[in-house]
């Protein structure tokens, strides 16, 4: 089954942490070797700016994403 993460964009998300947390995931995904069973998309704010940084996996919102949280959002 491929795990698809989206990964908000948007400039707040994006300055509050998801920079870091995108390269987290890449990195994850890398050190996993998942390539082949993860994507990773982009989304547009969704004026949730305020829970942000936000973090979709397989259609569940992770809200005030940090780094640390990564490897427990990756193992789903
Ligand atoms: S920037 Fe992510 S919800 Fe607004």
């Amino acid at each position: 089954m491929t795990t698809e993460i989206k990964v908000c964009m948007g400039s707040a998300c994006f300055a509050k942490g998801n920079q870091e947390n995108l390269e987290a995931i890449k990195q994850y995904i890398e050190d996993n070797n998942l390539e082949a069973v993860v994507t990773i998309a982009g989304t547009l704010c969704e004026s949730k700016c305020d829970i942000g940084p936000r973090i979709i996996v397989n259609g569940k919102e992770y809200t005030n994403v940090t780094v640390n949280m990564i490897p427990d959002i990756m193992k789903g």
